[in-house]
C-alpha cells in the first residue's frame, strides 16, 4: 500500500492534477476484486466486502498521503479515478478443455487475456466498449470515462450527448496525433 501511496506523492509532486489506480486488465488490484481471479480464502478473498478490502485500502492510504480530492478542483470534480474493467467474462465462459474456440471471440471490456480489454485490434468497431461505460453510469454517481477504439471527434461527441459516458479517453489515437483534440475543437 505505501508503494502505491508514495507512487501518488511522487506524481502530485511533479505537478499531475490526478492519478489513475490500475483496477482494469487482471492487474494487483483488478485481481483482488475479481470474483473469477480472486481465490483467496482469508479476509481478502471471498464476499465482495472482502474483495474490496486491498483496493480501499490503497485508496485510503494514498488519500492520507496526498489529501482528498477538493470537490471542484478541476474538470471532473475529483483528483484520482481508478481504471476497471466493465466487464467480465464469468468461469462458465472458459473454453471447456477439448472445445474447439470460436473464431473470432465476442470482444470484451474486462481483463487482459480476454479479446479486447487491452490491446483491442484495429477492426474492431469503433466504441465497441462503450457499452460498459454505459451500464456502469446506470449505477454509480460519479464520472465515468470511456475509452477503446474511440476514432472521430463526431462519434465521441454523439456518445456524450447521448449520455452514455461523461468523458472519452484516447490512447493510440493521440499518440498518432498528439493535436487531436485541438484540432477537434477547432473542427479541423
Ligand atoms: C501497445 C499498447 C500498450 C498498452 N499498455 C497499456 C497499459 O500498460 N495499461 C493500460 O491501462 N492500457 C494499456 N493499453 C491499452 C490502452 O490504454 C487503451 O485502452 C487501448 O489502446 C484502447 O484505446 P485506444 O483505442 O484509444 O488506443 C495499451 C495499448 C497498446 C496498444
Amino acid at each position: 500500500m505505501d508503494l502505491f501511496s508514495e507512487a501518488a506523492w511522487r506524481v502530485k509532486q511533479a505537478g499531475f492534477d490526478a492519478v489513475e489506480l490500475h483496477a482494469a486488465h487482471g492487474y494487483l488490484l483488478s485481481e483482488f476484486m475479481s470474483p473469477y481471479l480472486n481465490m483467496r480464502t482469508d479476509r481478502f478473498g471471498g464476499s465482495f466486502e472482502n474483495r474490496m478490502r486491498f483496493p480501499l485500502a490503497v485508496i485510503d492510504s494514498i488519500q492520507k498521503k496526498c489529501g482528498r480530492a477538493s470537490p471542484s478542483s478541476s474538470a471532473t470534480r475529483s483528483r484520482s479515478g481508478a481504471r476497471a474493467a466493465g466487464d467480465r467474462r464469468g468461469a462458465g465462459d472458459r473454453p471447456r478443455p477439448g472445445a474447439r474456440r470460436r473464431r473470432r471471440p465476442r470482444p470484451v471490456a474486462g481483463h487482459a487475456g480476454e479479446p479486447g480489454a487491452g490491446f483491442d485490434p484495429m477492426h474492431y468497431p469503433q466504441g465497441w466498449a462503450t457499452y460498459a461505460a454505459e451500464a456502469t453510469k446506470k449505477v454509480v454517481k460519479i464520472p465515468v470515462i470511456t475509452s477503446h477504439s474511440l476514432r472521430d471527434p463526431e462519434y465521441c461527441e454523439q456518445i456524450l450527448a447521448e449520455g452514455k459516458t461523461d468523458l472519452v479517453g484516447l490512447g493510440r489515437q493521440v499518440l498518432a496525433d498528439p493535436y487531436w483534440a485541438a484540432k477537434a475543437k477547432l473542427g479541423g
